[in-house]
């Protein structure tokens, strides 16, 4: 791939997705690390303007977490399927065309909810989708847009795509936070899935996007973990009183919309890169329990109040 701004000896990133959960994790870690940075301030199917975004901050890298993920969650996606398809995939083929004609690495926070558990890969075989292995969900338009553009991403040689899934942070009221949803459902099922814990992985992105890594990576921590076993240890680091109760996917099936992904994805690629990556169970006591666990009253506190309880 040709450089566009080869003279740069310190990267410059331009990040898309400025008011959404993970740009602005990505711009909270590279301002601690002291890296230099800029949010875009483009749509991303506004070619002009992204070409404008890139004359003003000469990037040599562009990180995408912009898209839509739908609010209050993805099953806002079926019925509004036209802007679904402007943003996560013409907006997205939209600035990975323009990173190209450019010369310039794209990574793009994109997702892992495109597989579930099936007669060839069986839930608890330990046998996880690879990142050559085709989607098969689109059982929620979301996923429908997100493996499809996966698909033709994988066609530009300056992209990289990474399957988020079921992202995790630190803290433990914060609404998107996976362990907060599950926490606050009144019923939950208890499937074994794939996670990725933000806080350790956001900064091996940028290791990924530095190292201009390309094509598909699948990004969550190797391993997998269930529901309940995440409800275990906030009742074994927070609080010894916590309950919840399960229910079956055919009755969750009646309070959500679209159907939701279940899988295992398997880890070869992002380990060979990092040898260091955490098992999700460690990554989670490290990144997560302990420092809750180290001002519990605190969490106590805030997750009752938040659970209306
Ligand atoms: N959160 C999850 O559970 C999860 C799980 C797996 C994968 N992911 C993926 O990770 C990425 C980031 O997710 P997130 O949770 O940070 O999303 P988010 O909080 O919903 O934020 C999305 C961001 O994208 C921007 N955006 C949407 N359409 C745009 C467009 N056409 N042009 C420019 N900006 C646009 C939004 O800006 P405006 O508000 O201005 O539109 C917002 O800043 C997405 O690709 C998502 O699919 C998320």
């Amino acid at each position: 791939m040709a450089e566009a701004n080869g003279s740069h000896s310190e990267p410059v990133f331009l990040i898309f997705g400025r008011s959404g959960w993970i740009g602005g994790l990505v711009g909270d870690y590279l301002k601690e690390k002291g890296a230099k940075f800029e949010y875009a301030t483009a749509r991303l199917e506004d070619r002009s303007a992204i070409l404008a975004d890139i004359e003003r901050v000469k990037p040599t890298h562009v990180l995408n977490s912009a898209g839509l993920t739908g609010r209050p969650n993805v099953d806002w996606c079926e019925t509004h399927k036209v802007e679904t398809i402007r943003s996560n995939v013409i907006g997205c083929l939209n600035l990975a065309d323009v990173c190209l004609a450019k010369g310039i690495h794209m990574l793009y926070y994109g997702t892992g909810c495109i597989f579930h558990y099936d007669e060839d890969f069986p839930m608890n075989s330990g046998k996880g989708f690879t990142e050559a292995d085709k989607p098969n969900f689109t059982g929620s338009y979301y996923s429908y847009t997100k493996a499809m553009v996966e698909s033709l991403l994988k066609e530009y040689p300056n992209v990289l795509t990474l399957r988020v899934r079921m992202p995790i942070v630190a803290d433990l009221v914060y609404p998107r936070n996976f362990i907060t949803k599950i926490i606050k459902y009144d019923k939950v099922v208890d499937i074994p899935n794939s996670m990725t814990v933000l806080p350790e992985l956001i900064p091996l992105s940028i290791q990924m996007a530095e190292r201009k890594l390309t094509g598909i990576m699948n990004f969550t921590n190797p391993g997998c973990i269930s529901h309940n076993e995440i409800l275990e240890m906030y009742k074994q680091y927070i609080d010894p009183e916590f309950t919840w109760s399960n229910f079956t996917l055919e009755e969750q099936a009646k309070v959500i919309v679209a159907p939701r992904s279940n899988n295992l994805l398997d880890t070869k690629r992002i380990q060979s890169e990092f040898p260091e990556i955490l098992p999700i169970k460690e990554s989670l006591i490290k990144y997560v329990f302990e420092p809750n666990a180290a001002k519990k009253e605190e969490v106590l506190a805030a997750v009752k109040e938040m659970r209306g309880r």
